[in-house]
């Protein structure tokens, strides 16, 4: 890592998961408003993402979640202001895998790390041995661990994911759950993913904000830092239940 500014180097190493002094952002994104096809979907929406916060962001169906993250991502025009990382991950729902790439070549193409590695991370989340098959060969849940293994394996500064864990069963979207919690302890990391789901938010998040209006604006729901997310230690299970 460079040389600290000023700034930075007043901030205490170790932050308060409490009371939460802000932590250096990794990014920030400030908007006047957003139009699509006619329509004005967001509103004068201002977001920072602390150094390994993990930020849930909700709302209804429609509302411009995805559109958000894919400003964020650099991937979506927009009129207003972006400060990101270079290194950026993108979990979509669906797993960008390459179909005619092997599993292996699916993670050590796109992130440059080493076969080996490779083999470790594909141990990690129950694809041992499976390396040299195509995607098409992995169930939907395995193909999901591998995009979300993936992604960590790049070494994001900053990783956005929209509705990682939809359309699984209850089991699979807790094997997943917990494999993100696994992944962030050993590369903790700043995220930002959507979605519909309050236990997700309140299972996961430090933060949760949430998208509503028309057009959309942006609004943190108070209290998640008191109650904070699970602990960021691996292995447990959590059943907040509180409404998003
Ligand atoms: N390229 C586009 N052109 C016109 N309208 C668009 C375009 N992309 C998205 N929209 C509209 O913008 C709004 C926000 O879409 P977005 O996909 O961001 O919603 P969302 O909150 O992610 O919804 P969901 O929860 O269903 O995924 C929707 O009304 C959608 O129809
Ligand atoms: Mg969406």
């Amino acid at each position: 890592m460079g040389c600290l500014s000023n700034r930075e180097a007043e901030l205490p190493a170790e932050v308060d998961r409490i009371t939460r002094p802000a932590a250096p952002p990794v990014a920030d994104l400030s908007l006047p408003g957003l139009s699509l096809g006619g329509h004005a979907i967001l509103g004068p929406v201002s977001l920072s993402i602390g150094a390994q916060q993990t930020v849930a962001l909700t709302g209804p169906s429609g509302i411009g979640k995805t559109t958000l993250l894919r400003i964020l991502a650099g991937l979506q025009r927009h009129g207003g202001t972006v400060r990101r990382p270079d290194r950026i991950s993108v979990v979509f729902q669906e797993p960008t895998l390459m179909p005619w790439r092997s599993v292996t070549q699916n993670l050590t193409l796109t992130t440059g790390i080493s076969c080996r590695e490779a083999d470790r991370l594909l141990g990690q989340v129950g694809l041992a041995g499976r390396g040299d098959v195509f995607p098409n060969r992995l169930s939907l849940g395995q193909q999901r661990r591998l995009s979300l293994v993936r992604a960590f394996a790049a070494k994001p500064d900053l990783l956005l994911m929209d509705e990682p864990f939809v359309s699984l069963d209850d089991r699979l979207a807790k094997d997943m759950m917990q494999l993100f919690m696994e992944l962030r302890e050993s590369h903790p990391v700043a995220t930002l993913f959507v979605t519909h789901a309050a236990p997700e938010a309140h299972r996961l998040a430090d933060r949760i904000l949430r998208l509503e209006g028309t057009p959309a604006t942006l609004t943190e729901l108070a209290g998640i830092e008191l109650a904070g997310p699970e602990p960021r230690t691996a292995g447990r299970s959590a059943s907040c239940q509180h409404p998003v």
